[in-house]
């Protein structure tokens, strides 16, 4: 039998062999089914009909597969330096370490009680911040004026009680349907981009929200993170899987937030659909309080983003 070595010309029946097993190979891999990324409705995944799996992670570029943007919450820093009324920590400088470490953009809600950010904190973020700025804020006039001064990237507008320690739940679009229909303009007038309402996953609000002229909607996912089974939060999983459906064909881009974190991000990634970006804080700043900022916002983008690569 002859011998076939290194430098020398492959005869063509082993090259055919050599092909056939590749294909082989290939298509053992292709067919290696992923169950609980399956059972997700995402459109965002591309499937090969016959392969049951999502191509993603077979493309060679990571830019052709929609990414969800990470937007870190950095009030409890604030929260935490009004305590003491001193001027450490400062939010200013934690967004600029959470920037370094890989969040696409931060967030804040300036309160009309100023509980946390400061106007100063604002006007400074405003300047600092080189991605993306979410300013969340009520519909009350005198932070509607600083929201448009400071003309962030988006305005999230959510609702406020001054009793609660924060945000309980989504904003009643139907019933502020008056208020909003000034508010929104006017943000859109002092230049912001994207106007969002903070929603619960509810048709009604859901289509209000898209009659209101706002362009996105921030799905809020507290009940989906505070569900005390695991069943419980697969059914509110699926609450939000219909909200986003519904919002995306409304036309909106979908956003969403509270109360996700390192461990329950998954459910909810492989569940809801359309996810262009998430708002995150408490988790993120409670484990940066034993681990330090930047790994703490390291490993939510790996988080985030590392699944879907
Ligand atoms: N989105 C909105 C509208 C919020 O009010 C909050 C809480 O400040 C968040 C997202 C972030 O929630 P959490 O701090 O629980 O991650």
């Amino acid at each position: 039998m002859t011998r076939w070595c290194a430098g020398q010309k492959r005869p063509p029946a082993f090259t055919r062999l050599l092909r056939l097993l590749r294909l082989l190979r290939l298509l053992r891999l292709l067919r290696r089914t992923s169950p609980e990324v399956c059972d997700g409705e995402d459109k965002n995944k591309i499937r090969l009909p016959v392969l049951k799996r999502p191509i993603n992670a077979l493309l060679p570029f990571r830019s052709a597969v929609p990414v969800t943007n990470l937007l870190i919450n950095i009030d409890h820093v604030a929260t935490l330096r009004n305590a003491r009324q001193e001027a450490v920590p400062d939010p200013v400088a934690a967004a600029a370490r959470c920037e370094q470490a890989g969040a696409d953009g931060i967030v804040f809600h300036l309160r009309e009680d100023r509980r946390h950010i400061t106007e100063r904190d604002v006007r400074l973020l405003a300047e600092t911040v080189r991605g993306k700025l979410d300013f969340e804020l009520s519909t009350e006039a005198e932070v509607v004026s600083i929201c448009c001064d400071v003309s962030p990237d988006l305005a999230t507008l959510v609702p406020e009680r001054r009793e609660e320690v924060t945000t309980e739940g989504g904003l009643d679009v139907v019933a502020n349907r008056a208020r909003l229909a000034e508010v929104v303009p006017r943000l859109y007038d002092a230049d912001v981009e994207q106007v969002s309402l903070f929603v619960d996953p509810v048709p009604a609000q859901i289509e209000a929200a898209a009659e209101s002229g706002a362009n996105c909607v921030e799905l809020h996912t507290g009940d989906f993170a505070e569900a005390d089974t695991d069943a419980a939060r697969r059914e509110e999983a699926h609450r939000l899987a219909a909200g986003a459906e519904a919002a995306h064909e409304a036309g909106l881009r979908v956003h969403a937030g509270h109360g996700l974190d390192y461990n329950n991000f998954p459910l909810f990634q492989d569940t809801v659909p359309h996810v262009a970006e998430v708002s995150i804080g408490f988790a993120v700043m409670a484990r940066a309080m034993l681990v330090g900022m930047s790994p703490a916002v390291r490993d939510m983008c790996a988080t985030v983003k590392g699944r879907r690569a």
